[in-house]
């Protein structure tokens, strides 16, 4: 198993610190995954567990890669932010009583920052032979604003990504490429039902491209 060390957890904290989100979940997976999955930042259930993708996009997650032969054991899964991004919100209890509760929210472009250094080092210690982006925070994290999941899902790149320079203050493309294959966030067919024969076949392409590799 591949594990972050204490101090960039510790890094990863400080950098985040005063944003409102919770709880921090390193990524995982071996040292030698099929491939490495890029999410955009765990919620409620992944704080509470500590493990990436265990709540109901991460039981959609396993089927797509239970559908490539694969299973959590064989990959690296880890996201843009490892924090979990909240927002306040009011929520009907049983009675009746109004009650306030913490909600999901997609990662701010400073939330992703602060934690970039723990992605680009989780890239470059994992070298992943292929990194599948879910989404497109993941997406953009590495490709840039102007990906979209709509556009290049389902179809497998080989681009530089982008590393976050602390001196420059901005995300600078790598020189080396990497295999990129971006899909849709596992969660989008909760929200967007048709979304899922798109990522399904995205999924099955996928499982080509990983026959043709081993
Ligand atoms: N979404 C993500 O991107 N990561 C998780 O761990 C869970 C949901």
């Amino acid at each position: 198993m591949y594990r972050i060390s204490d101090e960039l957890v510790e890094l990863g904290l400080k950098r985040i610190e005063g944003f409102p989100v919770e709880g921090f979940v390193k990524g995982s997976g071996p040292f030698n995954p099929a491939i490495m999955l890029v999410g955009e930042a765990p919620g409620e259930n992944e704080v509470e567990t500590g493990i990436p993708f265990t709540g109901r996009a991460g039981k959609e997650l396993m089927t797509s890669l239970a559908s490539v032969g694969l299973s959590r054991e064989d990959v690296y899964i880890t996201s843009a932010v490892r924090s979990r991004p909240y927002k306040w919100g009011m929520k009907k209890a049983r009675n009746g009583e109004m009650i306030e509760r913490k909600y999901n929210r997609a990662p701010t472009k400073k939330e992703i920052i602060a934690h970039a250094p723990i992605l680009d080092t989780e890239i470059r210690d994992v070298n992943p032979p292929l990194i599948v982006t879910l989404g497109n925070v993941g997406l953009q994290r590495l490709i840039g604003p102007q990906a979209k999941v709509t556009e290049l899902h389902g179809v497998l790149m080989e681009t530089p990504i982008l590393r976050w320079d602390e001196e420059a203050g901005a995300f600078i493309e790598t020189e080396e490429t990497y295999h990129v294959f971006p899909t849709f966030h596992p969660a989008s067919v909760f929200y967007n039902p048709p979304v899922r024969q798109l990522k399904d076949a995205d999924w099955r392409t996928l499982g080509d491209i990983l026959k043709i590799k081993r």
